[in-house]
């Protein structure tokens, strides 16, 4: 577990949040925070088909595919569904077998078609069609269609791997995982579509099982409901697939026979056979894929000439149950240093271990699901891992990577989905060692959609953890890697927002492997390294810094600007960043006035046309009201330590005074906090819980405004809740309020003629009934 920075805090709460289990991380993941903050799990698999906005038509409605290329074929895919969300998932097609015919052309208009085919769509496979290719020439692209009950599909394009022993300048290809419906769609493979790429590498989490999905037709509608995407189906039609699963396409965690909620064997392995059955149909799987019943061959190899062989891992059907739950798992339990426990099972050991000795590729890449090299989440001196990841499975770890050190294939790289961010992990002989032999670079991709509710935890880790080189958690996207003999660069390429398909996408990061040396080095171009936005005045203008790091070895010239809520204003800013170093951007802002607001605002950055992206731009921000406007500003905290310009003091020692004109009555008397970040009003606030707590404050003559800013830098935020004579005249919701984040609790006074005490109450019934108060403002209406 991550420790609570103040470990004597009073918040149980707060710390089982942060120990919530990966299932309920999952659960929650990509739903948003909102959904979140309530608590509310995942939509169903009806729920979300009774939501599906878009559904295509036609016999073709799902799309078409290729996959798994060998340098004289490849795998064509389509399944025929005219109303792909009919509820018997059948996709609206009769229980008659269908005749589908299949061409390939060197062309896209298809005037030199070189192989042309049929395949029958039977019903009992859901009309999916998967039509092997051979008698292709190597290297080359291809365009495909289908025609069938007088339609013909939409055109794919494809490509056919090098001949063996080729020595080919380049390969170009993006692997991606986890692409959950509920965490947005799909602006990531609207972004991959646009790429120039020879290969997509699915590495898992195509689609989210549901409490709803137990029948090979449940699994038809999810995959079938995933498919409605025209972004998803764009990609696939842009480029060959090899796709692996992971858990979710059957069961969260599942272990081999072992499900999450561990039901009975049979009955699970029931499960299995449907999602295995509708996964094959949905995807381009060449025969040997063809599940029986529950078993799927689904690790395999590809080779890309001499530069690149690429070796599939399946580390769920085999694996041994996980000790305990996945995240953060606790103290290291010692079953997980058992030799005899395994991740791919025996016979899937002895087939990698044996490729990578009798490979001849320059690039050796294992392609696989969860994180390989070691991350403890507890900075300090007890160690704590998600056992569902390689952590769980230490000696068989270690045995592959002791095939990949010294005396083993030639330049190893790994490959990683499941964890939904973004990591350059050193996978080292000796974890514990700092400076012990790097043996291969892991590249762990970001999600396409699904959400990372433990960015947190693994940010505060990082520091225990230096083999981790880089991690973001914060942008959905995917991993493009550029392959030459004597290279590899991994860009990691992210959206803005995984559901708008419309928004900004660019590299977060960029880096590189050469050849011989294991280890990869940074090789960024302009990255934006720090946003800082100070507590803003309501109506007055402010600004936001903005730091970036250019290592182009040029000047860049760019364009800045604030993407605020209506009514918040920010003009553009042009600079140049030099050539070396850092440059700071002035980014003007002027928040709505005289009334504060919070906004969330998002710092864009373009430099030649294209978004330049880096650590979080996205910054939370608060707009109180200007102090010279208001009869009262008070920074609620300790007795000691920073207090915000322009505002006084309010700790718990502020008892009422009728000269000072506000203070504390009664008891009980509020606590304080100090969370050290993020600037002097937002970082220490007054808190308590049970009996009500007294401020009391002096309103002048005439109608006021008592501002009340609640929120938590560190911690989930339960409400606060405003009475006066026991009666509620205000309060912040009744939602938690995410780390993070602040509301402003508007509460009306009236001084009367002549002006007048009132008592204050403040409570909560949230999260153990904490209440807290940042600052509060009063000011006239
Ligand atoms: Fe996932």
């Amino acid at each position: 577990m991550t420790p609570d920075p103040q470990p004597c805090d009073p918040q149980p709460t707060d710390g089982q949040q942060r120990l919530l289990d990966r299932r309920r991380f999952v659960q929650l993941a990509g739903v948003g925070a909102a959904a979140t903050a309530v608590g509310l799990g995942a939509p169903t698999l009806r729920e979300s088909l009774a939501a599906a906005s878009v559904r295509p038509e036609g016999t073709f409605s799902l799309g078409v595919a290729s996959g798994d290329p060998l340098a004289d074929g490849v795998v064509l895919w389509t399944r025929l569904a005219p109303d792909p969300l009919a509820a018997d998932g059948h996709g609206g097609m009769p229980h008659d077998p269908v005749t589908v015919r299949w061409e390939v052309a060197d062309d896209a208009s298809f005037r030199r078609v070189v192989r042309r085919g049929m395949e029958r769509a039977d019903f009992t496979s859901g009309h999916a069609v998967h039509a092997e290719v051979s008698g292709l020439a190597p290297g080359r692209d291809y365009y495909y269609r289908f025609a069938a009950d007088g339609e013909t599909s939409p055109v794919g394009r494809t490509r056919t791997a090098p001949a063996p022993g080729a020595r080919p300048d380049s390969l170009r290809f993006a692997f991606a995982s986890c692409q959950s419906w509920a965490g947005g769609r799909y602006a990531a493979y609207r972004t991959m579509a646009e790429e120039d790429l020879d290969l997509v590498v699915h590495l898992g989490d195509y689609v989210y099982e549901r409490s709803d999905t137990r029948t090979v037709s449940d699994f038809r509608l999810l995959h079938a409901l995933y498919k409605t995407s025209p972004d998803l189906r764009a990609a696939h039609a842009a480029f060959p697939f090899v796709v692996v699963f992971d858990d979710h396409e059957v069961d969260n965690d599942w272990a081999g026979d072992v499900s999450q909620d561990n039901e009975p064997v049979e009955s699970f392995r029931a499960l299995r056979a449907a999602a295995f059955q509708a996964y094959y149909e949905h995807l381009p799987l060449r025969r040997a894929q063809v599940p029986r019943g529950p078993e799927m061959r689904i690790h395999r190899r590809l080779t890309y000439g001499r530069l690149l062989e690429l070796n599939v891992l399946d580390t769920r059907q085999y694996r041994d149950d996980q000790v305990g739950s996945g995240f953060p798992g606790g103290p290291r339990d010692p079953r997980t240093l058992d030799p005899a426990r395994t991740m791919t099972g025996d016979a899937q050991e002895r087939w990698l271990l044996d490729g990578l000795r009798r490979s001849k590729s320059r690039w050796n890449v294992i392609a696989q699901q969860t994180i390989m090299a070691q991350f403890d989440y507890d900075p300090g001196p007890v160690e704590s891992i998600n056992r569902d990841q390689w952590d769980g499975y230490v000696p068989a770890r270690q045995r592959i990577l002791r095939a990949l050190g010294e005396g083993g294939p030639s330049n190893p790289v790994v490959l990683t989905g499941d964890w939904h961010s973004s990591w350059v992990n050193d996978l080292k002989r000796d974890f514990d060692d700092p400076a012990s032999e790097t043996v291969a670079t892991e590249f762990v991709g970001t999600s396409i959609s699904s959400g990372c509710g433990w960015r947190a935890d693994v940010e505060a880790a990082l520091p225990a953890n230096p083999h981790v080189r880089f991690f973001d958690g914060t942008y959905r996207g995917y991993v493009r890697c550029e392959v030459t003999p004597d290279s590899w660069r991994s860009d990691y390429r992210v959206v803005s927002s995984a559901g708008d398909p419309t928004g900004p996408a660019g590299t977060l990061s960029a880096w590189r492997v050469l050849d011989g040396q294991p280890g990869a080095q940074r090789v960024d171009g302009l990255t934006i390294t720090g946003v800082r936005v100070p507590v803003l005045e309501a109506g007055r203008p402010g600004h936001a810094t903005v730091s970036l790091t250019n290592q182009t070895g040029e000047d860049v010239g760019v364009e800045a600007v604030a993407v605020a809520p209506q009514g918040w204003s920010s003009t553009p800013v042009r600079a140049t960043v030099a050539s070396t170093g850092s440059t700071d951007v002035q980014l003007p802002i002027t928040p709505p006035g005289p009334e504060p607001s919070t906004a969330d605002l998002d710092v864009r950055v373009v430099a030649d046309g294209a978004e330049v992206f880096g650590p979080p731009r996205l910054q939370h921000v608060v707009a109180v009201p200007a102090t010279d406007d208001t009869v009262l500003s008070l920074d609620a905290g300790p007795a000691t330590g920073p207090v915000q310009a322009g505002f006084a003091r309010h700790s718990p020692a502020e008892t009422w005074s009728a000269d000072r004109g506000y203070g504390w009555v009664g008891t009980p008397l509020p606590d304080s906090r100090d969370r050290g970040r993020p600037d002097d009003l937002r970082r220490d606030f007054a808190l308590g819980r049970g009996a009500a707590t007294t401020l009391r404050l002096h309103v002048p003559p005439g109608l006021h405004r008592a501002w009340f800013l609640t929120g938590d830098a560190s911690f989930d935020a339960g409400n606060t809740i405003v009475s006066i004579a026991g009666r509620v005249v205000a309060q912040s919701g009744p939602q938690v309020i995410p780390a993070g984040r602040f509301v402003f609790v508007e509460v009306p006074l009236d001084g009367g003629p002549a002006g007048r005490d009132v008592d204050l109450e403040l409570t909560g019934d949230l999260r153990e009934g904490f209440w807290r108060l940042v600052s509060l403002s009063l000011t006239g209406r």
